[in-house]
């Protein structure tokens, strides 16, 4: 197998589907025969598959949706699907290990830059960042007030984490150093060394009584798609706060919508949606939700690392090595 060093015309062709940060492309350029998107015009299913002409791999993003009939109609060439981002529900993972395709992603480089986003949408939302700025901006801030307009406490509260992985022990490192206690929800308990006196519940619906706050951490699975609903909303505490950093489809927009209507979710904080950017409207008319698009990964060294993540993905599997992020 060619190095990916190599120079010559025998360099492995990739599809790179959007425009990355500068660096990362000049390293495309300079070790692969690279077909960039300079526009970053959104491919749809038919442009990745013509563009995957004769490419040994495809460079995605998560805004590619690389569902079981875009794989099967992929060229034979391609041989590694490596996605610009530590999800991956965008792509069939079934589909492409049954045609025997690689699918590697980029863990741990947006860890810091997630939870910072997380802990910017909890603090946000519980004293009304969004609502704040917005008096300033729109001439609405009157007299400074006793009685109002408030927002809630962090310290002393109690803060769910559902999922328990990098980004949500990277939060309960942040939330503990805002004198919150920790509680968590994941499939595994960890290490007593990692888990730094956090209260583990083997069942989220037990847990969910215990969260003042509830950090969504988790990946997006037929698991916990849906997963907070009427059902498990009804069971926060009255006044509960949810931020949301992971993927939209875990949680029921009717549901969080009426709960955020009714008061018994005091406040949101979403990074993601179902649909984005086409967000539910209804969210733009609460006064108690902060919103932002998707900015959990957001700064150019976070989006660099990304990258070169792929890269060194990219590299591995093209010098016949299993790449250290191969989820196929
Ligand atoms: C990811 O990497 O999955 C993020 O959602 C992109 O910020």
């Amino acid at each position: 197998m060619a190095s990916p060093h190599d120079t010559s015309a025998s360099r492995p062709r990739i599809l790179v589907t959007r425009k990355l940060p500068e660096r990362v492309q000049a390293r495309l350029i300079r070790d692969y025969d690279a077909r960039l998107n300079e526009t970053d015009r959104q491919y749809g299913a038919e442009d990745i598959i013509s563009g995957a002409k004769d490419c040994g791999g495809l460079l995605v993003t998560p805004t590619d949706r690389i569902t079981a009939g875009l794989i099967k109609a992929l060229p034979q060439s391609v041989r590694i699907i490596a996605t610009f981002s530590v999800g991956y529900d965008h792509i069939d993972l079934e589909a492409a290990a049954r045609r025997g395709i690689m699918v590697t992603h980029t863990p741990e480089v947006l860890t810091d830059a997630t939870a910072d986003i997380a802990m910017l949408l909890l603090l946000g939302a519980a004293r009304g960042a969004h609502w704040g700025e917005r008096m300033v901006r729109e001439g609405r801030w009157g007299a400074w007030a006793p009685t109002h307009p408030l927002g809630l406490d962090v310290t002393g509260r109690r803060l769910g984490i559902l999922g328990m992985g990098r980004i949500g022990q990277a939060v309960a490192a942040r939330a503990r150093a805002f004198g919150m206690r920790i509680h968590y929800h994941n499939r595994k308990r960890l290490a007593r060394e990692l888990e730094q006196g956090a209260r583990y519940h083997e069942d989220f619906a037990a847990m969910l009584p215990h969260c003042d706050f509830l950090s969504i951490n988790c990946a997006s699975t037929e698991e916990t798609r849906g997963l907070i609903n009427g059902e498990t909303i009804a069971a926060l505490p009255p006044g509960a706060v949810i931020v949301n950093t992971a993927r939209g489809d875990i949680v029921d927009d009717d549901a969080l919508i009426s709960a955020l209507r009714s008061g018994h979710v005091a406040a949101a904080g979403l990074d993601v949606f179902n649909g984005e950017p086409d967000i539910d409207p209804r969210y733009r008319e609460l006064e108690n939700v902060f919103l932002l698009p998707h900015l959990g990964s957001a700064t150019p060294d976070t989006r660099e690392a990304m990258g070169m993540r792929a890269a060194d993905n990219l590299d591995a599997f093209f010098a016949g090595r299993r790449p250290g992020d191969a989820l196929t």
